[in-house]
């Protein structure tokens, strides 16, 4: 990762606390958790920050109708993230919540900053409504007069409301996207909001009156901010925004947003736009992934087949459940999920795949050179056997690393396992179990153990518990966490006289 500045700042959306969890939550997140870790191991001084967005008229209504205040309801129910992020093994640095004093002091300091740039103005609209989009619509944009997103009812609103100057941002946005080919991706997310800008924009509505539970607006508390103003600004607060300027300016611009297509316009218009407007940079990349279908339907509560993270990583496994989602699908396109392929997957590549190949190697060092890692003897068959191996690795850093950086975590994951696959097969080849000579035999198992060290720190930001794992099973007592990447992947005869441990197969099979 080449970069102007030793730090990367990731984030994830902030989740609306009345929602469970679903699949979609865990997908964003654990792809932000790869990349987290990646770029620890990268050596890089890291913020990794999710949180939850607690206010807007969804929560109030969603907290009248439990009969409680707004403030107990997302006390109580903003609960199921932490757990959730606890059990997926989630390594952020900070859990923003919305309704904390810190965010309050920075949206209405961000407030503050665009009034002051004359971009605030008092008006009135008249529009449509969807609220469980807290989106606002013009009559044209509804299809049968309904949310073109969601497909639901939407209300109209007529209202006294502040009004930010967002027609003035079109031009700007349109310039910094061209001169910055990476701030929107996937290329065709681009596309779409290169469209959406090219039509013209309309000012934006910012603050209600018809509700009370948000942040007030400086200077005239019967309105709340528009809770889209407000959640976006969660980006700035947790880097210390507005009070500790080393902070903020050492974490802001943000490296990456990565986000669901469907917030998209809020990430890639309203936000830069909000941003341009105080005059501080803007993020560098904002990354729009897929939906997840499962079982090909739609998922929806009316349907029932709202998939639950925690369940599923409890029943699979957390590091199965990770893998799976990275793997399936490439990133910025939509994927199905069902029990089914989750099952194939781990029958495949990690029961078959990883997982074999660690317990093989670790019974034949056990049985053969009584768990004592043998050193790589020289002979003629040397160069053969571990000099073929040693050059499937030279190049994964490489590649890994530019997969990574590209978000495409599937084709990342799929070179580390090309490679885990050609071992099973050189294993099957070498034959070891059969009649060898004590060097070859030596060369093998060394290789393997070497082999299996290197794998571990390219599986781990994906499957954490489970890289920690093989490097306990071949003896090695450090944190892969704290290892550099840039030398753990290089290739040397580090185990020699290593005492492996005999464990529990990594992935059993299912049946
Ligand atoms: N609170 C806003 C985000 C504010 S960010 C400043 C919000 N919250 S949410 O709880 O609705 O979470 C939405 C996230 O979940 C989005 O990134 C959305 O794309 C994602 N997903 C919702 N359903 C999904 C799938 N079926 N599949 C994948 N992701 C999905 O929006």
């Amino acid at each position: 990762m080449p970069r102007e500045k030793n730090t990367f700042y990731v984030t994830t959306p902030i989740y609306y606390v009345n929602d469970v969890p679903h699949i979609g939550h865990a997908y964003t997140t654990i792809a932000a958790d790869f990349l987290a870790r990646f770029a620890r191991l990268k050596g890089l001084d890291t913020f990794f920050l999710t949180g939850t967005d607690e206010h807007g008229q969804k929560v109030e209504k969603a907290a009248a109708a439990s009969s409680m205040s707004p403030q107990d309801f997302v006390d109580r129910v903003g609960g199921h993230y932490l757990k959730l992020w606890d059990k997926l093994e989630i390594s952020n640095d900070d859990f923003i919540r919305t309704t904390e004093d810190r965010h309050k002091k920075a949206v209405t300091a961000l407030w503050k900053t665009v009034a002051q740039k004359g971009d605030i103005y008092l008006g009135e609209y008249e529009d449509w409504y969807c609220t469980p989009c807290e989106s606002f619509w013009t009559e044209k944009q509804l299809v049968d007069m309904k949310c073109p997103d969601c497909s639901r009812p939407v209300e109209k609103l007529k209202e006294q409301s502040y009004f930010f100057r967002l027609s003035k941002y079109g031009q700007p946005l349109l310039d910094h996207i061209e001169k910055n080919p990476g701030f929107i991706k996937p290329d065709y997310r681009k596309n779409e909001i290169v469209n959406f800008l090219k039509e013209g924009l309309r000012d934006l509505s910012v603050s209600r009156t018809s509700f009370s539970w948000g942040i007030p607006v400086p200077g005239d508390e019967k309105h709340v901010m528009y809770v889209w103003f407000d959640a976006l600004t969660n980006y700035l607060t947790a880097t210390g925004y507005p009070d500790d300027a080393r902070r903020s300016e050492k974490y802001w611009p943000a490296d990456l947003h990565i986000i669901g297509k469907d917030i998209l316009r809020f990430h890639a218009v309203y936000w830069p736009a909000f941003l341009l407007s105080a005059g501080l940079p803007l993020p560098k990349q904002v990354f729009a992934h897929g939906w997840w279908t499962v079982d090909g339907q739609k998922m929806s509560k009316s349907k029932g087949n709202v998939v639950d993270p925690y369940a599923t990583a409890e029943k699979y496994g957390v590091d199965a459940f990770r893998y799976f989602l990275l793997r399936e699908v490439p990133f910025g396109l939509d994927g199905d999920f069902s029990e089914k392929a989750l099952a194939g997957r781990i029958n495949a590549d990690l029961a078959n795949d990883i997982g074999n190949l660690l317990s093989r190697s670790v019974t034949m060092i056990e049985k053969y050179r009584d768990g004592v890692i043998p050193s790589a003897e020289p002979s003629a068959e040397r160069e053969e056997l571990e000099g073929r191996v040693k050059f499937l690795f030279k190049d994964l850093p490489h590649q890994f690393e530019k997969a990574v950086e590209e978000l495409n975590f599937h084709e990342a994951l799929s070179k580390v396992w090309a490679i885990v696959k050609e071992l099973n097969g050189y294993v099957d080849r070498c034959a070891p179990w059969k009649e060898k000579d004590e060097s070859t035999l030596s060369t093998v198992l060394s290789t393997l153990a070497e082999s299996l060290r290197i794998l571990a720190v390219y599986a781990w930001p994906v499957m954490p518990a489970s890289g920690q794992k093989m490097w306990e099973s071949l003896g090695i007592d450090k944190n892969i966490g704290e290892a550099r990447f840039d030398e753990a992947v290089v290739w040397g005869s580090t185990l020699t006289g290593m005492k492996i441990r005999k464990m529990p197969p990594l992935f059993p099979r299912l049946q």
